[in-house]
């Protein structure tokens, strides 16, 4: 496949039971997102953005549909070769950081690095922890720090093993807008600075308008696929479609 695109996704659909009833989260899903680009996922709150996320990064299979990342297909892999690469080549930034609390914030960042059994890339990390602001606080615990900083070290854990990807579901979620204006300026620099590729699920016209692309999902599937624009215009587009 093209090797501009980090991540492609085609026909994806996930269907979950509860109480023997069926639940569609996704309802067919094509999208691909191109290296060195960040994109914001909105949409009403059950419309499948998290579960997007979630297949997308092999962290759950969809019921039918095709991942790519990069060139490797998810569907044709192992449990275990489904690990290796969530592990070496995706990050994940949650709303609630899932930090290690008894670990330091450098033994948070060096984890998945440790897990992969490779040799950490001591310039690149360098680099990512000088970039996050961390460097005074490496051997500070989680709980010793506030909410902004901690997403900051989550940050620096996704991008340690410099991933194809970084998926973060509602990242700004748990934070006040002054410490989420930072986190998602560190996003925009990490993108534009380093040429990662995020993709961030928001409820946040604002924090949307960092990205370079905003796609709506409503009921499972794609219903708008923009280009950066402002929070304004996010706001009124998502408004337009869903206000009863
Ligand atoms: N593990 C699960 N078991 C059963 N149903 C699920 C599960 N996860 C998600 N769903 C259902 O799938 C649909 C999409 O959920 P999803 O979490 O992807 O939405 P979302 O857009 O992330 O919503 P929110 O903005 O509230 O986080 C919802 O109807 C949800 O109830
Ligand atoms: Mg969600």
């Amino acid at each position: 496949m093209n090797d501009m695109l980090a991540v492609r996704v085609e026909g994806l659909t996930r269907t979950y039971t509860t109480d023997g009833q069926p639940v569609t989260a996704l309802a067919g899903v094509d999208a691909a997102f191109a290296r060195g680009t960040f994109t914001a996922v909105m949409g009403p709150s059950g419309s499948g953005k998290s579960t997007l996320l979630q297949t997308a990064a092999g962290l759950d299979r969809p019921s039918s549909g095709r991942v790519w990342v990069g060139d490797t297909e998810l569907s044709k892999l192992s449990e275990t070769k489904l690990t290796e690469l969530r592990r070496d080549r995706i990050g994940f930034v949650f709303q609630s950081f899932n930090l290690i609390g008894a670990l330091t914030v450098e033994e948070n960042i060096l984890l998945p690095s440790k897990l992969s059994g490779e040799k950490p890339d001591w310039h690149w990390l360098g680099s990512v922890i000088e970039r996050v602001g961390l460097t005074n606080r490496l051997t500070h615990r989680p709980a010793q720090l506030s909410g902004g900083q901690q997403q900051r070290v989550a940050i620096a854990r996704a991008l340690a093993v410099r991933p194809d990807v970084v998926f973060a579901d509602e990242p700004t979620g748990a934070l006040d807008t002054e410490t989420a204006a930072e986190v998602l300026a560190l996003l925009r620099s990490m993108v534009d600075e380093f040429g990662q590729t995020v993709v961030m699920v928001t409820h946040d016209p604002v924090a949307a308008s960092y990205a370079d692309r905003v796609l709506v999902l409503a009921d499972g599937r794609i219903v708008r696929d923009l280009p950066q624009v402002g929070a304004e215009k996010i706001a009124e587009v998502l408004a337009t479609r869903w206000k009863a």
